[in-house]
């Protein structure tokens, strides 16, 4: 992977700090905030987790997903149930991130903190058909992430919203479910997507005369019309 030098210092300076003090707390409640706790993930996912592109890594955004989302997702990058796949470049940075943090409380707090920011807001794609993206995702994605992609936490749901997602990792999401990087056998959440974006999406979007590429790019856009409100 190509990244710019300063970056890569970033990234290695980050991973050593917070490995410092999480060693110094080890075992112990650290006392830090989630403000605190957020300096920690900053070099990579911008000081208002914004996301940020550096050379040809880009982090995504995380701002105000939901607490409960975001929690089980750094468990998952804690247990090896994400960013465990050797293919998983992205995923393995979080892993190691993950684990600087110290025990569920850490965790908790972190996650109470970014799910307060303000969501990114996107540019709308014109070259999108948000009409056979609203078609597609009714079809295919509402009954777990909801009609206003609000995301259910039902414990046999567990779907997240994805309106405070940027298209472009959403995208990059997608591959990863259909192609085995994401949603393992150990990762009971993830393995309820995989079916949907791996063979039932492209069936539909045969059925009305889209490629796989289009009906990504449709469905993205007519996410990025949803309010996120149950
Ligand atoms: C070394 C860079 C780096 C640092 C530092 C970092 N992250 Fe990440 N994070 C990433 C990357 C890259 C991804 C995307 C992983 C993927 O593509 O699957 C990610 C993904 C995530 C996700 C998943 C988002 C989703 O929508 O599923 C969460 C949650 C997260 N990071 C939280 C944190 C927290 C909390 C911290 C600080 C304790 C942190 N990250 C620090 C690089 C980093
Ligand atoms: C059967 C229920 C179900 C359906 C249908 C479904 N999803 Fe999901 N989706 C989930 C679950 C559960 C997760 C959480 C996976 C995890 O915990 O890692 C998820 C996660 C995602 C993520 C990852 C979000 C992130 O922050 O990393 C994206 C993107 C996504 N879904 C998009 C879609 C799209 C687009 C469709 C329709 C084409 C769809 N999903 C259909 C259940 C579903």
């Amino acid at each position: 992977m190509r990244t710019s030098l300063p970056f890569a210092f970033a990234v290695v300076a980050t991973l050593a700090m917070s490995f410092m003090s999480s060693r110094a707390f080890a075992g112990d409640p650290s006392g830090l905030s989630g403000k605190q706790l957020f300096f920690r993930c900053v070099n990579c996912h911008g000081a208002d987790g914004q996301g940020l592109k550096a050379g040809t890594l880009q982090v995504p955004s995380i701002a105000g997903l939901d607490a409960w989302y975001l929690e089980g997702q750094i468990m998952k990058f804690r247990n090896d149930t994400r960013g465990a796949h050797p293919n998983d470049t992205k995923g393995l940075m979080m892993r190691a991130m993950a684990r600087s943090l110290n025990g569920d409380a850490e965790v908790k707090a972190v996650s109470a903190y970014i799910a307060s920011l303000a969501p990114k807001v996107e540019k709308p794609d014109t070259s999108a058909d948000i009409k056979r993206g609203q078609q597609l995702y009714t079809m295919v994605c509402m009954a777990c992430h909801g009609a206003n992609s609000q995301g259910n936490p039902d414990p046999n749901i567990r779907a997240p919203s994805q309106v405070a997602l940027e298209s472009w990792y959403i995208q990059e999401q997608l591959v990863k479910f259909r192609t085995g990087v994401r949603g393992s056998v150990k990762d009971l959440e993830g393995l309820r997507m995989v079916p949907m974006v791996r063979d039932a999406l492209p069936l539909m979007a045969k059925n009305l005369g889209a490629t796989l590429e289009e009906a990504d790019r449709d469905i993205l856009a007519y996410i990025n019309t949803l309010s996120g409100k149950p």
